[in-house]
């Protein structure tokens, strides 16, 4: 049995910080590593960011540093298809004609639309559709060709873009069953389960909204700083503390070894350690792991040229493929 593709995109909405890496970044690259004979595809959904981004220079920004991230992070581009979504211009033909076969009443009930609508139905004076934009509509669209177009079979994402891959499946078969064939493979989601959303440096989720992210290569020392200031409860070294309610060892358990996640928890049970020293145990943890690859992301922030040759080259196999799959649904067609 042929290994099955995995496709999965990533929105350069903001700088990249650890929730973003143990959500995402890390997960996508452990299982493209395990698909050597597979084809992957990973790219930058840049088109995607224009609903909510207006601003040229950090569009640009934010795509370059998740781009300079993965290559940091050791992405293996020998086995990987590495793209910016706007290189690849057959997405938007593809959206399109998917758009051709898409139920406008499909849309009406994609979760970031619906919650919109029910914001505004919150507000006095608002109508159903204040601040929805055509983008926001129609993203699931964009996104069901983001991964038919290259027949994208296994679709990693995080929970809240289950229902996006869903609708890609459904769009797939419309279209195929309109046209009697089999072209558009059916993708199914792969959401990494166990993973609670990693909690952020006030103990609530990580999120770019709550100001409480700890950014993926930032300053050591501000990072040292920001984990000191962390709220722990006021049990002395000697005592037995809880690791569940602690932010402290679930920022560990999110990013260490099992092992090591394991031992941390032992000492938390047991007492003897105060919580300066489990700061410390993180603090150094998050150095080690980080050092190499930031020094890595620097390099390639500091040469956009050839950050952009890189990216160049690296797309080159996602745009053959995408001309020819497009030139096939041509003849499918019949434009
Ligand atoms: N919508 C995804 C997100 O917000 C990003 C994305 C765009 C994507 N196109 C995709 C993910 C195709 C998987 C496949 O996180």
């Amino acid at each position: 049995m042929a290994s099955k593709s995995i496709l999965t995109g990533i929105k350069p909405t903001g700088q990249v910080h650890i929730g973003n890496y143990a959500g995402m970044i890390r997960p996508t690259l452990d299982l493209m590593a395990s698909n050597p004979d597979g084809e992957n595809f990973l790219f930058v959904a840049n088109y995607h960011a224009l609903n909510s981004i207006g601003n040229a220079e950090e569009v640009r920004q934010f795509t370059h540093e998740i781009a300079a991230c993965f290559l940091a992070l050791g992405l293996d581009l020998s086995h990987t298809n590495f793209y910016r979504q706007s290189d690849v211009p057959e997405v938007f033909e593809l959206t399109q004609v998917l758009s051709s076969v898409t139920p406008k009443g499909l849309m009406n009930r994609a979760h970031a639309y619906k919650a919109a609508v029910d914001a505004n139905a919150e507000k006095p004076n608002a109508q159903p559709d204040d601040g929805v934009n055509m983008g926001l509509y129609t993203y699931p669209i964009l996104m069901s060709a983001d991964i038919l177009l290259f027949d994208g079979g296994i679709v990693p994402v995080g929970k809240d873009q289950i229902q996006h891959v869903e609708f890609a499946r459904d769009i797939a078969g419309y279209f195929n069953r309109r046209y009697d064939t089999e072209f558009f493979t059916l993708p199914e989601h792969s959401v990494q389960e166990n993973l609670e959303a990693i909690v952020g440096l006030d103990g609530r989720k990580m999120s770019k909204s709550y100001g409480n992210t700890i950014p993926l290569f930032g300053d050591p020392k501000k990072r040292r700083k920001a984990i000191n200031k962390i709220v722990t409860d006021s049990r002395e070294p000697h005592e037995p503390k809880d690791p569940d309610t602690n932010t402290v060892y679930q920022l560990y358990a999110a990013l260490a070894e099992p092992a090591e996640v394991a031992h941390l928890r032992a000492r938390f049970e047991e007492g003897g350690m105060g919580y300066g020293d489990a700061k410390r145990i993180l603090a150094d943890k998050l150095d080690e792991m980080f050092e190499g690859p930031k020094a890595r992301f620097e390099e390639y922030m500091a040469d956009r040229g050839e950050l952009e040759a890189m990216m160049a080259k690296a797309s080159k196999g996602a745009k053959e493929k995408a001309a020819a799959k497009i030139e096939a649904m041509r003849g499918i067609v019949g434009t």
